[in-house]
């Protein structure tokens, strides 16, 4: 089968992988770079799992192919976090009970974390309007809407946070 060969900027490291030409950035993250945290849902663009950001923003890992982003910086849920330090929105979802199987929750941390980082005081329906792509089949969605908002609250308080530029993975996203 024929393959390209794309240079990729995930997480802050320099990658070279040979694909192919339909990969997506979820094939990628996952099966070439092992970067198992960002899940695999209806791998149809409908249930927000697979959420990684593009130069910041929340993009369907499933639906984005991997040469679309050559040259972008990608981020997964693996480098949300400060080294030992979690970021806001993971300790939130932990305080908070926001996360039951856990399977949804590093799309819904990435998403949240583009919202908050362009919109450090969203409204409920910024909030509301941000997630809408992410889907939960186990809690209600008050416990994230209280999350997010105590996160929030968290990070207003905070110097702004620079990505953290290593893989290791984020407690959220360890699971296959
Ligand atoms: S796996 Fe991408 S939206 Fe469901
Ligand atoms: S916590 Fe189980 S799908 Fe959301």
């Amino acid at each position: 089968m024929r393959k390209i060969l794309l240079r990729l900027r995930v997480n802050g490291a320099h990658h070279e992988v040979a694909v192919r030409p339909s990969a997506t950035v979820l094939d990628v993250v996952r099966d070439t770079l092992h970067l198992t945290g960002t899940k695999r849902g209806c791998d149809m663009g409908t249930c927000g799992c697979c959420t990684v950001l593009v130069d910041g923003r929340a993009r369907l890992g499933c639906l984005t192919l991997a040469a679309e982003v050559e040259g972008c910086e990608v981020r997964t849920i693996e480098s949300l976090r400060e080294g030992e330090q979690l970021h806001p929105l993971q300790s939130a979802f932990a305080e908070c009970g926001a996360a039951q199987c856990g399977f949804c929750t590093p799309g819904f941390l990435m998403t949240c974390s583009a919202l908050l980082s362009r919109t450090p005081t969203p409204t409920p329906e910024q909030v509301k309007d941000a997630i809408s792509g992410n889907l939960c089949r186990c809690t209600g969605y008050t416990k994230m809407y209280e999350a997010i908002d105590r996160a929030a609250a968290q990070m207003r308080t905070e110097p702004a946070r620079e990505p953290e530029l290593s893989s290791r993975e984020a407690v959220s996203g360890g699971s296959r």
